[in-house]
């Protein structure tokens, strides 16, 4: 990028000057309106179009688009935002050019994904989620937003809140599971993090609410693909985590690329103008997806540009992303009356309204500061923040014999470590596609914690005898192949077998049509099998996952995801009991493929099946219908007793507090934490209702041998459904509430909400 070539001492030079000359104002809330009113009134139609359109930087996370140089479009106003650009120093002079030479001197600003981290990587958003840890969530938010805005951006496309029954869909990994409760609290845990309570702070970023909405049921889990549903699945399971996202004051909202009941999201008037922007009184920026204006030309629901940005500006989107249809369409769009000049200049409203609460136009270099970037990038308290996180979002699935956690005086004495997750250096391994504050392909490796590489010392230092072999993944290798790694387990007295997927396994565009273990890894565990060995199985993994054979025969499974930079020490510090495992599932784990969509929230069905094989029921021939493992399912090293459920009338009138209170003890021998759930189900609505809702949560501490009395109060509001009038409301009638420590195993009562 040779146009980039400008002298640092000039450049400096040239920042201050243009800085005081052209910004001598400050911003405060108050006068952003006319601030933008005055700067829109000077604006000629080009450089307002040229303010909705957003283009890609140094890297692409999408679809080829065209690049014309970009520093003369900034010149001449053409171009509002940039996304995906990594170069700090560009991103200085980008800078400089847009408010010193363009005629108006309006900042740009820079967009990126952020969406596990930006330069110290944490665990995957569905990880996180299994923490069921808010605090710890926001934390890890706001460090991803030091460092992300210490490096030049302004504006994270995250959170992604798209609830998702499908893990063929490799984006379950981004999102938090199948709960639209859980979705969002989770929702308005990144938002406080990422914007804290200043979104002109040099430490904060503008998070982007994706993708609105309905993405996360696309069909057959095939990306891009076609969602159809009821208003009411819209309203109860796919909205509330957009709203609690808005709620919390989400600052932008980022359009669906898919089609939603037939209409393109970006065109969705319905979603964005009605419900978004209507009855939520949401009052900010709404950008495309990746040329999704473009593409409802594709789904057949525009004819060209010019019809597709009367579409989707008339529909309440606002700035095109790296499409360029408002550049070729909007202009001729006006001309030929199919929008008016009003639409147009609500549009660039809100894009200026954004960039003045952003605090670009007071200091536009103030995300631009060299030592600041020097000194916040990869602090090293940061990546405490990164091994937590990973160690409380691991869940684990099976430890029968309390073969876990392997400790000092152990009657095993030699341990094989082993698989082709053993230690692998492999592209952005024990992460995902979205590490792109790392750079797209040529990152250091190193900065990962590999498996092996901490946890070896840590078990020699318990005393044990530690071997380590990878295994090759080669769609040619053979048992042959396999066999240093079969022989080093058959010398051990105990097996730490890795496996799962790859970090490029994870991410848009990276959907599954078999949910086995890829890559024959299923043959891999079978061999180990016939030795006979204990076995400890650690899965690095985006999505759940079947090993139905692991189920049978592997008496510990770990659920480790993909857990970032920290992997190594996390996995260590779990396995050896430093830390005691306490994630729980935020999505159902099949039996099979053939089960999914399987979901904790299903509706009774008229035939429930209680047992297979029993015929005329709701069931399979060849399957229970009972998933491998639950919602809110995850195991400790110590034990938990629930007992004791009170809800403190058996009537309630409509607008009273339900209480419901449970106590739990820790029963085991060590302390542990343990994510209290709280279910209802509505026995008899205008509809059927879900035979489980959850409604409630609380991770709580407790020493060994401590209870705790845990209390859970429901709203009218909790109790209420989209009803068939389209409304919120809760119905008289008798409800069961179950508390217990996943989505199957509870206790369970009854009340009755009255007029
Ligand atoms: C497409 C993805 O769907 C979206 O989530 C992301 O923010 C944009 N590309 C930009 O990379």
């Amino acid at each position: 990028m040779n146009k980039f070539r400008i002298p640092i001492t000039l450049l400096a030079l040239c920042l201050t000057l243009s800085f005081s000359t052209v910004f001598a104002q400050k911003t405060s809330v108050q006068n952003i309106e006319s601030r933008v009113e005055t700067l829109l009134a000077k604006m000629t139609l080009d450089e307002k179009i040229g303010q909705l359109n957003q283009v890609p930087g140094d890297i692409s996370t999408g679809t080829d688009v065209k690049k014309d140089d970009l520093l003369s479009q900034i010149r001449t106003g053409k171009i509002g935002s940039l996304l995906s650009h990594t170069n700090f120093q560009n991103k200085i002079i980008m800078q400089r050019v847009a408010v010193s030479e363009a005629r108006l001197g309006i900042p740009l600003v820079f967009g990126f994904d952020v969406i596990h981290g930006y330069k110290t990587i944490f665990p995957i958003p569905l990880a996180q989620a299994a923490s069921w840890d808010m605090g710890l969530i926001e934390r890890i938010e706001r460090i991803a937003a030091e460092e992300a805005s210490a490096d030049g951006q302004n504006w994270t496309f995250s959170p992604m809140v798209d609830v998702s029954r499908d893990p063929r869909w490799g984006r379950v990994m981004e999102g938090a599971g199948e709960d639209p409760y859980l979705g969002s609290r989770v929702a308005e845990a990144r938002v406080r993090g990422f914007q804290g309570d200043d979104l002109a702070a040099k430490n904060t970023v503008a998070a982007c609410t994706k993708h609105f909405a309905g993405y996360g049921f696309t069909e057959a889990g095939r990306d891009y693909n076609t969602v159809d549903m009821s208003d009411q699945r819209l309203h109860e399971i796919v909205l509330p985590p957009f709203q609690a996202a808005a709620d919390a004051g989400s600052a932008t909202f980022m359009n669906a690329f898919n089609t939603l009941n037939g209409v393109p999201a970006s065109m969705n008037k319905n979603l964005i103008t009605n419900i978004l922007r209507g009855e939520w009184g949401w009052k900010g920026m709404v950008v495309s997806d990746w040329n999704s204006f473009g593409e409802t030309i594709v789904h057949g629901a525009a004819e060209d540009d010019i019809d597709a940005s009367v579409k989707c500006l008339s529909a309440g989107s606002d700035m095109d992303m790296a499409g360029g249809t408002f550049q070729r369409g909007l202009k001729k769009a006006l001309e030929s009356g199919r929008v008016t000049q009003a639409q147009i200049d609500e549009a660039v409203r809100r894009v200026l309204r954004f960039k003045f609460s952003l605090g670009l136009f007071d200091d536009p270099f103030r995300y631009l500061n060299q030592k600041r970037h020097d000194e916040t990038l990869e602090k090293p308290e940061y990546r405490q923040v990164a091994r937590e996180a990973a160690a409380k979002s691991m869940v684990l699935l099976k430890n029968d014999g309390g073969l876990l956690p392997l400790t000092e005086g152990s009657r095993f004495k030699k341990i094989a470590i082993i698989g082709p997750y053993a230690d692998s250096k492999g592209d952005k391994d024990y992460m995902s596609f979205w590490t792109l504050g790392l750079g797209m392909r040529a990152y250091d490796s190193t900065k990962v914690v590999r498996p092996a590489q901490a946890l070896k010392p840590a078990l020699e230092k318990l005393g044990f005898e530690v071997t380590v072999t990878e295994i090759c993944l080669d769609a040619t290798c053979t048992e042959k192949d396999y066999s240093t790694a079969i022989n080093a387990a058959r010398e051990a007295d105990i097996v730490i077998a890795c496996v799962g997927e790859r970090g490029l396994d994870c991410g848009e565009s990276r959907c599954v049509a078999s949910l086995e273990l890829p890559r024959k890894q299923d043959l891999i565990l079978s061999i180990v099998g016939r030795l006979s060995k204990p076995t400890v199985m650690v899965l690095f993994n985006s999505r759940p996952l079947v090993f139905e054979w692991a189920n049978q025969n592997i008496p510990a499974i770990l659920v480790a995801w993909q857990p970032g930079f920290e992997t190594g020490n996390a996995l260590a510090d779990v396995l050896t009991g430093k830390v005691n495992p306490s994630g729980k599932l935020p999505v159902t784990f099949p039996r099979s493929l053939g089960q999914v969509p399987i979901y904790y929230n299903q509706l009774n069905t008229g035939r429930p099946q209680q047992q297979q094989g029993q015929m005329w029921t709701s069931g399979y021939l060849d399957s229970p219908t009972s998933p491998a493992y639950p919602f809110g399912f995850g195991l400790s090293y110590t034990k938990y007793s629930y007992s004791d459920l009170k809800i403190s009338k058996s009537q309630y009138k409509m607008g009273e507090t339900v209480e419901v209170s449970v106590t739990v003890t820790n029963v085991g021998d060590q302390a542990g934490e343990e994510i209290v759930q709280c279910y209802t189900r509505d026995l008899a609505a205008d509809i059927a209702r879900p035979v489980k809702e959850l409604k409630g949560f609380e991770k709580i501490k407790l020493a060994a041998g401590e209870s705790r009395v845990v209390t859970f109060r429901l709203s009218e509001k909790d109790l209420s459904y989209w009803n068939n009038e389209l409304k919120w409301k809760a119905d008289p009638g008798k409800f069961k509430v179950f508390v217990g420590g996943n989505s199957r195993d509870v206790k369970e009562g009854e009340f009755e909400l009255v007029r």
